[in-house]
């Protein structure tokens, strides 16, 4: 009789406890499958396509076509890219193309398209394409951090 009421009165802030470390479990849990890599599949293989048609229009006089570069403007793939890149945000980088590119006219694409670009950029870069297409402004992609396979 004296247990069962002992394990009566510990029993309710046992329950809190187990519920605290749920919580604590849930929010960690959902805080890291927030947070998206390069190799989540952020981008679609449609929203690619686009950039490549914006890419070849608009940026691949500079940037060459193969999007390597040449003497006066810097590669867009492979490890020159990714000494300058790697370790910064896939918002910094959007900012970059979208306020300053093409040169001879900043900023005058669309942010969509500026965002389909920059997956073109990605798929040129072998990471993998998704379901969900590119956020098309800085802050939604600020959190993603560039990174090489
Ligand atoms: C008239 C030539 C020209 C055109 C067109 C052009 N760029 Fe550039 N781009 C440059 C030059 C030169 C640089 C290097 C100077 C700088 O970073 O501002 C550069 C730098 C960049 C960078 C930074 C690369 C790095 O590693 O620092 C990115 C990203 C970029 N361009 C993307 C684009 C995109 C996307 C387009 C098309 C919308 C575009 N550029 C069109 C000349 C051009």
């Amino acid at each position: 009789m004296e247990i069962q009421s002992v394990y009566l009165h510990y029993q309710p802030s046992n329950k809190l406890s187990l519920w605290i470390f749920l919580l604590i479990l849930f929010l960690t849990g959902a805080s890291i499958s927030n947070s998206q890599t390069l190799q989540d599949g952020i981008y679609t293989e449609a929203q690619a396509e686009r950039g490549a048609e914006d890419y070849s229009a608009r940026c691949a006089s500079c940037h060459s076509i193969d999007l390597r570069g040449n003497s006066n403007s810097p590669s867009l793939i492979g490890l020159s890219f990714m000494f300058i890149w790697e370790g910064r945000s896939l918002g910094e980088l959007f900012t970059k193309m979208s306020e300053e590119m093409p040169t001879e006219d900043p900023g005058s694409l669309t942010q969509q398209s500026y965002a389909a670009i920059l997956a073109y950029i990605l798929r040129s870069n072998e990471f993998p394409s998704g379901e969900t297409d590119l956020a098309s402004n800085a802050e939604a992609l600020a959190g993603i951090q560039i990174t090489s396979q």
